[in-house]
């Protein structure tokens, strides 16, 4: 079930909030929405999930129009807003089993869902705990379960990641991997590059309301797009000079380390070999930014 998402503009008032967005988002695959705050990404997945309309240009899902056929839509999708409210009186059981009658899946079968979908999110033993009283990375995972309960083909995550612990994003992380793998179509917008490079098949990167680059992230992009390394030493001032010596780009960062623009995996590993040659003891060598970061910052740079 593709999103197709082409020329969609869309206002409030005299805040263009959608400029101009142009996006494909395939089965299989994950796919990041990324871009400063206020580039239109929240607006974007609204009008995704039926529950705003574009003033201009052209959304399908699995070739219907959210528009025209918002039912249809809202039956093949699974909506995760930022920041949502749960019934403060419900208990997460509760929560769940009231999406699930809202979706007319039969009690037995809610039940049933309900149960697999606390052991994904890993919230089986606060079932019984009003919705109220969980923390906000708890409620973060109610909200992924609940997005799940129609086993949606196509899934709008807005920032799902955030306000999670490491562990749950990892879990998170994997959760969104064994969906794509379902052959589900997933689309999801977040802040945290370095974790979307190893989750997201496809990065779509946005700044005031457009749309401006597609990047897929596979390996090469990965080995190639590379662009900054740090690297230290037990011989401090010996590379400080080497580098010098040998015009390597070069300055200092917190922790003794020395960030070196290098581009490219290859560039990277003759460096490395070089100082290591000439006696200096590297005790650190890694990349300092993720490649999608490094093209994230470039495509952004002046739209802030
Ligand atoms: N209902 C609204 N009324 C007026 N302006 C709005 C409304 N919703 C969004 N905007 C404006 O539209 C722009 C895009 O907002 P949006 O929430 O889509 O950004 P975002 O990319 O999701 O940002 P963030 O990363 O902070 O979540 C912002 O300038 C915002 O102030
Ligand atoms: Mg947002």
């Amino acid at each position: 079930m593709t999103i197709e998402v082409q020329g969609v503009r869309r206002a409030f008032g005299d805040v263009l909030a959608v400029d101009s967005i142009s996006l494909t988002a395939a089965p299989g695959e994950v796919t990041a929405l990324i871009g400063p705050n206020g580039s239109g990404k929240t607006t974007l997945l609204l009008m995704l999930a039926t529950l705003l309309v574009p003033d201009q240009g052209a959304i399908r899902i699995d070739g219907l129009d959210p528009v025209t056929q918002p039912t249809e839509v809202r039956a093949r999708i699974g909506w995760m807003p930022d920041g949502f409210g749960t019934w403060d009186a419900l208990t997460v059981r509760e929560v769940l089993h009231t999406v699930a009658a809202a979706y007319r899946i039969p009690p037995d079968r809610a039940r049933a869902r309900t149960q697999e979908l606390l052991a994904t999110v890993h919230l089986e033993d606060l079932g019984d705990r009003r919705a109220r009283v969980l923390s906000r990375g708890q409620k973060q995972r109610l909200g992924l379960a609940r997005a799940l309960i129609n086993d949606p083909s196509v899934l709008l995550l807005d920032e799902p990641a955030s306000g999670l612990d490491p562990r749950s994003r990892i879990e998170l992380r994997d959760v969104l991997r064994a969906l794509a793998a379902q052959g589900k179509t997933v689309l999801v917008s977040s802040h945290i590059l370095t974790e979307l490079q190893e989750v997201a098949d496809r990065a779509v990167i946005v700044a005031r309301g457009r749309s401006l680059q597609t990047q897929r992230l596979d390996d090469d992009f990965v080995s190639t797009g590379t662009a900054s390394w740090r690297i230290d030493s037990l011989d401090l001032s010996r590379l400080t000079d080497w580098l010098a010596d040998h015009h390597v780009p070069a300055r200092r960062v917190g922790g003794g380390l020395t960030e070196v623009e290098v581009s490219g995996e290859e560039n990277a590993a003759r460096l490395l070999a070089d100082v290591v040659r000439d006696g200096i003891r590297v005790t650190t060598f890694a990349p300092s930014q993720g490649a999608l970061e490094t093209a994230y910052l470039a495509a952004t740079e002046d739209r802030r």
